[in-house]
């Protein structure tokens, strides 16, 4: 089996497994299709990568090149952008617990959008900036009330959602009024984010409908960055609108809401994470001792929750293939487990495989988003590397990590 031209076994010989593997290509058509049709002649769009979903150096070249914004969440995130010689003005800032700190490291180097989540938030950024003389401009994170999840763990709108405040509420209020005060503030428009792995674009109609509603309250014509959230296919289960179709009826709704409104917009921002990379990214694991107690048969693997923990987090589905044996009779029901000391330590359960030998390889589809950047040295596994393959060739991104450096910070 190949992805872009690059042969998995070639792979598990030069980099050993796990190893996480994007395809470099789709990377970029995904950005493409996104900003290529997320255009309208009645406003100015934005396309941000949400980084969190994965975040490396490699990756914010690529967005760079491609001509993204980033939407960073932590001073991490960031440094990591700035560390490629990406351009800090076209980040937009997040978080509903900035520090201090944080916002005195994001204001010296030139943020370009702090995305104020919450009143306290607004009075510190008045008073550091004051404290630097230093300019901002900001959206405010709005919760519109719109919740659209297929997993409550992952909502992040609904009314008691730790993000954001509700337009009517007395907190948003004095924020208006502490920004009207400031002279340092620059407040620039809204920002929703209603959940993610969404499939109905419905959710995104109710929520540009709020935004817009909202704007007519102001003079200035204003920008809305109404988050990511957009599906992709993990299994046959879900089935994602093409990217193209999604930021063509975004521009479509957007457009409509703002006759029917009467009012402009300077903006429409979206934030893609999951959507650009999930599909992209692959891990391959080689299999070591399988086993079968009464009613069921494990399949035991090389990586687990340390590489991927959305499985035990979120109850999340994959599918995967025996790298060479795609085509081959499928007729074991298994659950592929991983080696970490813990019973959730399962990355697909009852799931029908062909029969596997140690040391053949396993491939699960549909990893790169929320795999490598939510990934742990639980048992002090140690972090795989990534490779990024085009055109049959292969690129070292991240390498594996050693087992010099799981202590290199302990006294
Ligand atoms: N913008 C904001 C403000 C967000 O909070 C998020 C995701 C995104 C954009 C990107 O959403 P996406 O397009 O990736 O769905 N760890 C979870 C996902 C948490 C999403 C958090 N926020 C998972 O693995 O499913």
């Amino acid at each position: 089996m190949k992805i872009s031209g690059v042969d998995l076994k070639d792979l598990k010989e030069q980099y050993g497994t796990p190893l996480y593997i994007y395809d470099a290509k789709m990377l970029k058509d995904n950005m493409r299709l996104y900003k290529n049709n997320l255009v309208s002649k009645e406003f100015e769009t934005e396309v941000l990568f949400a980084s969190k979903a994965f975040n490396v150096k490699e990756m914010v070249r690529i967005v760079d090149k491609e001509g993204l914004s980033l939407d960073c969440v932590s001073v991490g995130e960031f440094f990591t952008a700035l560390s490629v010689g990406y351009d800090p003005k076209k980040v937009y800032f997040h978080g509903n617990n900035k520090t201090p700190e944080d916002i005195r490291f994001i204001l010296e180097h030139n943020v370009g959008v702090i995305v104020v989540d919450n009143l306290m938030e607004i009075v510190a950024l008045d008073m550091i900036t004051k404290e630097m003389k230093k300019p901002v401009d900001i959206l405010i994170r709005l919760n519109v009330g719109v919740s659209a999840h297929t997993h409550k763990f992952i909502v992040t709108a609904h009314v008691d959602s730790k993000f954001g405040v509700a337009y009517d509420s007395e907190d948003f209020k004095t924020m208006l009024e502490v920004i009207e005060k400031s002279e340092y503030i620059n407040f620039r428009g809204f920002h929703s984010h209603i959940g993610s792995q969404i499939f109905d674009l419905a959710a995104f109609d109710a929520a540009i409908d709020k935004l817009v509603s909202y704007c007519k309250d102001f003079k200035e014509e204003l920008i809305l960055n109404i988050g990511g959230g957009f599906g992709v296919h993990y299994t046959d289960e879900d089935k994602p609108i093409p990217f193209d179709v999604v930021s063509k009826n975004l521009i479509e709704t957007c457009e409509k809401a703002l006759k029917k409104n009467n009012v402009k917009i300077k903006k429409l921002c979206i934030e893609p994470g999951r959507s650009i990379v999930a599909e992209a990214g692959y891990t391959l694991y080689t299999i070591g001792f399988t086993k079968k107690t009464p009613n069921k048969e494990y399949y035991f693997i090389d990586g687990g929750m340390t590489d991927n923990i959305r499985p035990a987090l979120y109850q999340a589905k994959y599918s995967c293939d025996i790298v060479g044996k795609e085509n081959a009779k499928k007729d074991h029901l298994v659950t592929i487990a991983g080696k970490c000391c813990e019973s959730g330590d399962l990355i697909i359960e009852d799931y029908y495989l062909p029969e596997a030998k140690p040391g053949d390889l396993l491939i699960t589809y549909t990893t790169g988003a929320y795999g490598y950047s939510m990934s742990s040295n639980y048992n002090k596994a140690l972090t795989p590397a990534v490779v990024f393959v085009e055109d049959g060739k292969s690129k070292l991104v991240v390498r594996r990590m050693r087992l010099d450096e799981l202590i290199e910070r302990e006294e």
